[in-house]
């Protein structure tokens, strides 16, 4: 059958092939230690469950408007005002299919053919596709290990021109395991004054901060930076619920509208006994169920750092958010290692997994070649087999 141009165009995701790879060699009996995940390795709290069965056993199983069911988009109204000091009415929040979803749908509700959009790298593997599925073009920024892969003002004000429409945040960072902190997003938010760019902020992992990191929302630092941010947001990371597709967006009126109509023609609204579970997420006890998980992952993730800094030619920032760490690598490009030239970032993955039974995520997906993605979601007993079979794969 014929396949489109557009879809055709749409490379599978680089973390799912890496993935589906390890699997295989699972499936083979090969003992293989997963860095590849990009989900919490906790259950959903029971009290999340418990409140999905009583909404189906409620008869909660029908339509609701496109964009959520008010109660929920209250509870979210109320969750930003009380733990991001941002001022939205319900009217202003659209609840989709997860945080993926909301990125593609708003980005098909502002961008034009033409239009640029800014990815500073690393930037997450969807937001370019996403971009280009909106029929515009990514303009992709690049950072630098010496200032922790973030974007300096400079470096933003030299990518923007008469046809820039969009900038993507995300902090804390996938992959890049790194945070903004409030001045330094301050400074981005005063070189986008005076312009029309629409950010979106993408703050999926603002509850995975590590040490003494300060997570503040983009939108709450002006009235500048509020009227040109749509804040995005989802429940997978927070309550460990990748499985339920719960995401969110907020901003300005028209733009959300912009967005329930096209949701209204492509998906319609939520699995509706999740919105239900989605509002006990949100009122229930989240410090207790968050703290848990983020201390958890602040000790392997400090672990991880300093054991990939003990390697000979690895240098790797110590992640203050998010649960990937991204070491730089490229020291070992050009070498040959049981017989296999490493030439970048995937032969480097491809040549780990297959030799050592250690998957990783290669950089250059993530528009880094220099580097690859661990996630630290895993159990401390698997860092360390899997960081001692690395260490024993790059001594060779
Ligand atoms: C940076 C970032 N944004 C958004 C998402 C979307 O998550 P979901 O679609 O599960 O809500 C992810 C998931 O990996 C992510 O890493």
């Amino acid at each position: 059958m014929k396949v489109s141009k557009r879809a055709k165009n749409v490379p599978a995701s680089a973390t799912i092939a890496v993935t589906a790879r390890a699997k295989e060699l699972k499936a083979q009996g090969v003992d293989v230690v997963s860095f590849g995940a990009g989900e919490p390795d906790f259950d959903t709290p029971d009290y999340i469950k418990e409140a999905a069965i009583e909404a189906l056993k409620a008869g909660q199983t029908k339509y609701t408007a496109a964009a959520g069911i008010v109660e929920l988009r209250t509870v979210i109204a109320e969750k930003l005002k009380r733990e991001n000091n941002l001022e939205y009415s319900p009217d202003q929040i659209i609840v989709n299919i997860g945080g993926k979803h909301s990125i593609y749908e708003a980005m098909q509700a502002v961008l034009d053919p033409g239009d640029e959009v800014i990815l500073p790298t690393p930037y997450w593997v969807t937001y370019p596709e996403a971009v280009k599925l909106a029929d515009a073009s990514p303009v992709i920024v690049q950072t630098d290990r010496a200032n922790s892969y973030k974007i300096t003002p400079d470096q933003l004000k030299g990518a923007i021109t008469e046809k820039t429409a969009m900038l993507v945040l995300n902090s804390p960072n996938n992959p890049g395991g790194f945070t903004y902190t409030p001045e330094e997003l301050k400074e981005i938010a005063k070189v986008l004054e005076g312009t029309k760019v629409v950010v979106i902020s993408d703050e999926i992992y603002e509850k995975l901060i590590y040490g003494d990191t300060k997570f503040v929302s983009f939108a709450s630092l002006s009235k500048d930076a509020y009227d040109r941010t749509l804040t995005l947001n989802g429940l997978s990371k927070t309550f460990s619920m990748t499985g339920w597709r719960l995401g969110y967006t907020a901003g300005p009126v028209d733009t959300i509208k912009a967005m329930a109509r096209l949701q209204s023609h492509m998906t319609s609204n939520v699995v509706t006994f999740g919105q239900y579970a989605a509002i006990a997420a949100l009122k229930g006890p989240v410090g207790e169920v968050v703290e848990r998980m983020r201390v958890e992952f602040e000790r392997r993730g400090k672990y991880m750092a300093e054991r990939l800094n003990s390697l000979k030619g690895v240098q790797c920032p110590e992640p203050t958010g998010a649960f990937y760490c991204f070491p730089d690598v490229s020291s070992h490009y050009g070498r040959n290692i049981n017989g296999t030239i490493i030439n970048g970032s995937v032969d480097f993955a491809k040549a780990l997994l297959e030799q050592a039974n250690v998957a990783l995520v290669p950089g250059l997906p993530f528009g880094c070649d220099n580097n690859v993605r661990l996630s630290f979601a895993c159990s401390l007993e698997q860092i360390t087999k899997g960081l001692n079979r690395l260490e024993k794969w790059l001594g060779q």
